[in-house]
């Protein structure tokens, strides 16, 4: 290397006029005029522009063979721009380096999309190059964030006496109820370790070994169906905390947002934040991370449909299911192509379908309304409080919970295409007393809904056997402008607590040794009670940034379909290996 930098792109102002500078960087654009050759270089931290004069022929025909994205250093004097040449929209604006020598380091080959700030690129081939798509100013800043809120965090929790402590990732199961990545042993074969799906298991160990207040930003692992805010390896911010209740956790997360709104996002917003049930989150919103920032509720209406000639209401209100309803004044005008894009969407989701009638001056029309009576007519009129005209949409199933979680989809989705939501305000919640148990339809048994170790209600214990369903947890949700921002517990600390709760799980004694033996044995020798939560740590970071995609704050993430489609991850491995570790595939 001749030319060694002195300054980076970006910092170049008017003060350094008349300064002799190294710049080095990528060839962001070139322009040619009749007179000189101009380059933008662009390295971190800005765009610098270059100015390459044709009285120095060798120098101006070395630059002009330049194409974008190959690696120079340039020296040169720094000089100011002529009035009617500054560019306002960049921060050097006022300035450009007269070249005086240039040094190439790498040419590049021309790249499979610009490094535009803008890029139309598929994300497959973003991802596959993903060196070039992390030269973009938004996917740079974004990780940039990253690293402030990483740091930012380490501040917080270590000012209040949190101690930072890695946990394995060589590990055994943990209950969270996502499948595992499992990991084969050279030395035991046929034995596998289980990558972390939380650290939860280890924290609260170091509970049991006093330590008090424990957190760490940690990868965790789970092999689940991804969605647009979900990978299989992700970051959370993991904290536990000894000697404390709901409220102490609760109020010193708030305390961490408070700070985190001031310095990332310059927002004042103050705690305590509001608490919701899951049973009110779910009758007003049809979900346990609601949206807030808008109306839209539900409305149950199964108790107008008893007699009603509609035979498929009239079934669904005699098995006890559940009859819901939206009201969109702002779709009254809807067509019947939106209506049916509506039917659609909650087709897709596994619904049956959405029933729909129309509200205007006083009287219903169109979808559904043929078979209503005038007694179910006038409920509706009463119970939905109908007045304007409107589009209801209403939903029905044997399943109240199914009903009102497609409900609580269509409402976001509405919310969406109607523009309902003020994207400019921020609004955080928690959601509290969580059933303890939800039954998996793929397991044909109760699950936890949190993780085995949250404790319920004190004064809920004595249902554990009798009636397990009906029984709340202890814990909380922290949820932001609709998306599960952080989740955590207080945590069962006594044996035969833990045991009772791992019945009602159906999980044996012998099932729960071999799984979680270690944390069991260590609640017999000192177990203080805790509590902890665990942060999203990308959800956070695509949120601030309002950034789209997860992937779009991760440095390397994978595709929807857990491929890395730069390093080609997964990829066969070579039989010598696989003899190594004592594997043989089964091709499928
Ligand atoms: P939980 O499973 O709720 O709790 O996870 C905590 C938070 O992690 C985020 N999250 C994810 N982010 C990206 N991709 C994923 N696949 C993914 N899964 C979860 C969510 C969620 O709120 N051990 C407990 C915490 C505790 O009880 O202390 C746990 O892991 O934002």
């Amino acid at each position: 290397m001749k030319l060694k930098r002195t300054h980076r792109c970006g910092e170049l102002r008017k003060a350094h006029v008349g300064e002799k500078v190294v710049v080095s960087g990528w060839v962001n654009n070139w322009r040619e005029h009749a007179g000189p050759f101009f380059i933008d270089l662009r390295d971190r931290y800005g765009v610098i522009q270059l100015v390459f004069s044709p009285t120095d022929e060798a120098l101006y025909e070395k630059a002009r063979k330049l194409r974008a994205e190959s690696v120079i250093a340039v020296s040169g004097s720094v000089r100011a721009r002529a009035d009617e040449a500054i560019n306002s929209n960049i921060e050097t604006g006022e300035v450009e380096i007269h070249a005086e020598d240039l040094e190439v380091f790498n040419i590049s080959k021309t790249p499979p999309f610009e490094i535009n700030e803008f890029n139309n690129a598929s994300e497959d081939v973003r991802l596959k190059y993903r060196y070039l798509d992390l030269r973009r100013k938004p996917l740079r800043d974004a990780l940039i964030l990253r690293s402030q809120v990483a740091q930012l965090t380490r501040s917080y929790f270590s000012r209040h006496d949190f101690v930072e402590i890695e946990t394995p990732f060589l590990t055994k199961s943990t209950p969270e109820g996502a499948r595992d990545f499992l990991v084969p042993s050279r030395l035991h074969h046929g034995q596998f370790y289980a990558l972390p799906q939380s650290p939860q298991t280890y924290k609260q160990i170091l509970m049991m070994a006093g330590f008090d207040r424990y957190f760490q930003i940690v990868k965790c692992f789970r092999d689940e169906d991804l969605r647009k805010d979900r990978q299989p390896e992700f970051t959370q911010i993991d904290v536990e905390m000894s000697f404390v209740d709901e409220t102490d956790v609760m109020s010193f997360v708030e305390g961490f947002i408070v700070e985190l709104f001031k310095e990332v996002l310059g927002a004042e917003i103050s705690g305590p934040f509001p608490r919701m049930t899951y049973q009110e989150s779910m009758d007003r919103f049809g979900s346990d991370k609601p949206d807030t920032r808008f109306g839209l509720e539900l409305t149950d209406i199964t108790a107008g449909f008893g007699s009603t000639e509609f035979k498929v209401f009239r079934s669904v209100h005699g098995k006890k299911g559940y009859i819901g309803a939206l009201v969109a004044q702002e779709a009254s005008g809807y067509s019947r192509k939106q209506i049916d894009n509506l039917n659609q969407f909650v087709i897709s989701l596994g619904a049956k379908g959405v029933a729909h009638l129309k509200f205007k001056d006083g009287e219903f029309d169109g979808g559904i309304s043929k078979f209503m009576g005038d007694a179910e007519k006038a409920y509706m009129i009463e119970n939905l409080g109908l007045k304007e005209e409107a589009l209801v949409l209403v939903i029905a199933n044997e399943s109240a919970e199914a009903a009102k979680n497609l409900l609580g989809h269509l409402r976001n989705k509405l919310a969406e295409d109607l523009e309902l939501i003020d994207d400019s305000v921020n609004h955080l919640h928690w959601t509290i007393d969580f059933p303890m148990l939800e039954y998996s339809e793929e397991d044909q048994r109760y699950v936890a809904r949190h993780h085995p170790f949250t404790s319920p209600r004190d004064e809920d214990r004595d249902m554990l056997e009798t009636e397990p369903e009906n029984i709340l947890a202890r814990a909380y949700d922290l949820v932001w402008n609709g998306n599960e921002l952080a989740g955590g517990s207080i945590r069962i600390h006594e044996r035969e607590l833990q045991q009772r709760v791992f019945n009602a799980l159906n999980i044996s004694p012998e099932e729960a040794q071999s799984k979680f033996g270690f944390l069991l044995e260590s609640f017999e020798y000192g177990a203080p009670p805790h509590g902890g939560i665990a942060f999203g740590f990308d959800r956070m970071i695509m949120l601030l940034a309002r950034a789209a995609s997860i992937r779009d704050v991760i440095a390397f993430p994978k595709t929807a379909s857990a491929v890395g489609l730069m390093e080609k991850s997964p990829s066969l491995t070579a039989d010598e290996q696989l003899k190594e570790l004592g594997i043989t595939v089964i091709k499928s």
